[in-house]
């Protein structure tokens, strides 16, 4: 079910070393206390080592501050009285374009606009949320896309994008799904191995090419561990193959970590492709681009910067590092995923059973109709910690495990982080994951237990 891996401790096999290590972040511990109701308070105390349960209130300096209140606002009431007026069957995910389209927006507005010389291209990371009116709105919006596999690129072509504006990021993929992409137009591809680039030579010819690097660690929520990119060194040479079997090099690709909380870590991945950029200039090969991936955040239990501090970051780094290598900056590319649409999305749940596991057990169990498999897969490892609201219900809360509803022993949401939740929270109540628009429908099993897949309302 992981998505993530463990983070990467920096170093590969042939030496090379794409940003610093930082193995403290492989202990890294959460004691959380989230008390939920209709106050919603909130406090929790992170830390990088293990550390004992205690719990300090540090409600009013971490409450989460969303990018817009008026905007989050809206968006709220929007989604509240979509639930009042037709009361779906829970579990449902409820999607306001609104949002996505503001986020877009305000994203773009940051990075400069996307058709000047200087702007970043913007390529939405369909897996984050795959519905369709999504990808409808956004290329209404003049957005370009990042595709994970061949029906992720018919998705964009059935909602109207143009197959220019569609890249095929990941770098594991058949040959058939190459030459399936090629036959539709696709002619941007990302790979991070020599096997890969050959097939994209035979399958896809012509097309143009982002090697992707590993970077270590950089401490962002989801890690991706050691599982994509490769070294620097490795990166030059298969640029320069590339160029060999008739590809066009594009230029280097990394990516940071989902919900990165430091603009800052960008800067290691940036340098280094610089470095590799002006090596292959040398050679005589130019690469165009930087795809610089995901990454930007969206609102869970802490709080996170604005765009603009990350485009401030970002911009700032590309412009030092290839000024530094004495070339000129190049287009960056962004895929952002999770930024667009987490923020957008309230997950509705509803309590199956409270109970505990004896009688002098102070925190209950609560279980939901939603779980791992249901949608709420980053949960795993309690990576993502949702903000969550039991509408009606306001009075004295105490602590709960959450868990989902299937005969897994792993469907178990919470049991580190502790949420509180009102005291007589009861079978049947609502209980809603804000910023659950993310990562969510797109995870959820078809069948597992019997269960449905996750129902998204666009709104
Ligand atoms: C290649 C690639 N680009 C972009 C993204 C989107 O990342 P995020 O949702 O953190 O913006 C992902 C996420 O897995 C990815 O694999």
């Amino acid at each position: 079910m992981a998505r993530r891996g463990t983070p990467h401790d920096g170093t590969t096999r042939d030496g090379g070393m794409t940003g610093a290590a930082n193995g403290s972040t492989r202990q890294r511990t959460r004691d959380w206390k989230v008390r939920s109701g209709m106050g919603h308070s909130l406090a929790y105390r992170a830390s990088h080592t293990p550390q004992p349960t205690v719990v300090t209130d540090l409600a009013t300096s971490v409450r989460p501050r969303p990018p817009s209140s008026a905007e989050a606002t809206g968006a709220m009431i929007r989604i509240r009285s979509f639930l009042d007026d037709t009361s779906p069957p829970t579990p449902c995910l409820v999607l306001d374009l609104r949002t996505v389209r503001e986020r877009y927006l305000q994203l773009a507005w940051a990075f400069g606009p996307t058709e000047s010389r200087t702007g970043a291209r913007l390529c939405y990371a369909v897996k984050a949320n795959p519905a369709p009116e999504v990808v409808r709105l956004l290329v209404g919006l003049g957005a370009r896309f990042d595709a994970a596999s061949v029906p992720e690129i018919e998705l964009c072509l059935s909602c109207g994008a143009s197959p220019d504006d569609i890249s095929y990021g990941n770098t594991i993929k058949k040959r058939a799904d190459i030459a399936r992409a090629h036959a539709l137009g696709v002619h941007l591809f990302t790979s991070d191995s020599i096997d890969d680039v050959s097939a994209i030579a035979e399958c896809a010819p012509g097309s143009s090419v982002f090697c992707r690097i590993l970077l270590a660690d950089t401490g962002s929520l989801t890690p991706f561990g050691a599982k994509f990119g490769c070294s620097a060194s490795m990166a030059e040479d298969l640029l320069a193959t590339a160029a060999r079997l008739g590809l066009r090099p594009a230029g280097v690709a990394f990516h940071v970590g989902s919900q990165q909380p430091d603009p800052g870590v960008w800067d290691t991945g940036i340098a280094t492709a610089a470095d590799i950029t002006a090596r292959l200039a040398a050679r005589g090969i130019m690469l165009p681009m930087l795809n610089v991936g995901g990454g930007l955040p969206g609102q869970y239990t802490q709080a996170v910067p604005p765009f603009a501090s990350y485009a401030a970051a970002i911009t700032a780094s590309v412009c030092r590092h290839f000024d530094r290598v004495r070339l000129a900056a190049p287009r960056v590319m962004l895929e952002p995923g999770r930024c667009l649409v987490a923020d957008a999305g309230l997950l509705r749940a509803e309590v199956v059973l409270v109970s505990r596991k004896s009688t002098v057990d102070d925190r209950r169990w609560v279980y939901l109709d939603v779980g791992r498999y249901g949608g709420l897969a980053e949960t795993e490892q309690e990576y993502i910690t949702y903000r969550l609201e039991t509408p009606g219900r306001g009075g004295p809360t105490g602590p709960v495990y959450l868990a989902g509803p299937t005969c897994d022993g792993d469907d178990v949401l919470y049991q580190h982080t502790v949420y509180e939740l009102p005291m007589d929270l009861r079978q049947g109540d609502p209980v809603d994951f804000l910023s659950a628009g993310a990562y969510t429908a797109s995870y959820s099993s078809v069948a597992f237990n019997g269960f449905p897949p996750l129902v998204t309302h666009c709104i």
